[in-house]
């Protein structure tokens, strides 16, 4: 335990869409090369905590943050923090695969594309390493110009898994990556998450207990207040979370009797 390193150390942090509070005082480390669950019933403000994490929240709506989100040390509300540089060191998969319209190459070439210039042999081999690291490789070496939208759900899953792990984040958010898969699929990707924490952090929302037991080293849970508001109830290890939980509204959400 002692030589964890908080990759993401979330302080106090309190989150607004507009006036409307949603989230309030969440204090939480994400350590490097683990993967931390995030859980808690609908409406708690799971996807807009993650989303917080790198900024993408500020894409939607008008926002307030207070606290601080510090990445390696660095406070990341910093006036002069590098967005772009930012959202590639703390990458994004969402719930619905999305995939561009364009063939499964050009998607995973497409952030090192914007990011720079590459030689093609050079965008060739990040393509390859970061299919094999979405474990899709083998599926898609045959057809990679054709189209990302005739992929299968999960195959469109790994494949923003790889479109996300091409420019080599240090960071990869999940908000219930899982929740549009079939249990196949969903196998395969809770297979990579275990095989990819080696050389990365992840946080990864859940609606599965079950998921979160699997594939999660740390689990912290978040609630709503009677105003509505929410909160980390507690964070822990995640056996300890799901066996010894020492608040009774985790016992009884990791129970099944509530949320
Ligand atoms: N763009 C937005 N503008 C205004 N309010 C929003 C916005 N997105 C979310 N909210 C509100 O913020 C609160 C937290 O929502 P959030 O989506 O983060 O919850 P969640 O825990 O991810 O829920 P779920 O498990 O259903 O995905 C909710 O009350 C929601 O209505
Ligand atoms: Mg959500």
């Amino acid at each position: 335990m002692s030589n964890l390193i908080p990759a993401i150390k979330v302080k106090n942090l309190s989150f607004y869409y507009g006036i409307s509070k949603v989230i309030e005082g969440i204090s939480l480390d994400i350590y490097q090369n683990q993967v931390t669950a995030i859980i808690g019933p609908s409406g708690c403000g799971k996807s807009t905590f993650i989303k917080t994490l790198n900024r993408i929240s500020e894409l939607e709506a008008t926002v307030k943050v207070e606290g601080q989100v510090e990445f390696f040390g660095q406070n990341i509300y910093d006036p002069g923090i590098n967005l772009n540089r930012l959202r590639r060191k703390i990458g994004m998969v969402f719930q619905k695969p999305n995939p561009f319209p364009m063939s499964i190459y050009e998607n995973v070439a497409y952030g090192m594309k914007i990011a720079g210039r590459y030689r093609k042999i050079e965008l060739d081999e990040i393509v390859e390493s970061a299919l094999k690291g979405a474990a899709l490789w083998n599926e898609v070496k045959d057809k990679l110009n054709t189209s990302a939208l005739g992929l299968s759900g999960g195959q469109q899953q790994r494949l923003c898994i790889a479109r996300a792990l091409a420019v080599k984040p240090k960071v990869l958010l999940m908000d219930e990556p899982c929740s549009a898969l079939d249990p196949i699929a969903t196998m395969k990707v809770e297979e990579l998450l275990h095989s990819l924490r080696s050389e990365l952090t992840i946080a990864i929302v859940t609606h599965n207990m079950q998921q979160a037991t699997r594939v999660s080293d740390f689990t912290a849970f978040f609630s709503t207040d009677e105003s509505r508001i929410g909160q980390m109830v507690e964070f822990g290890d995640t056996t300890q979370i799901f066996r010894n939980p020492l608040d009774n509204r985790t016992r009884d959400y990791v129970s099944g009797r509530f949320g």
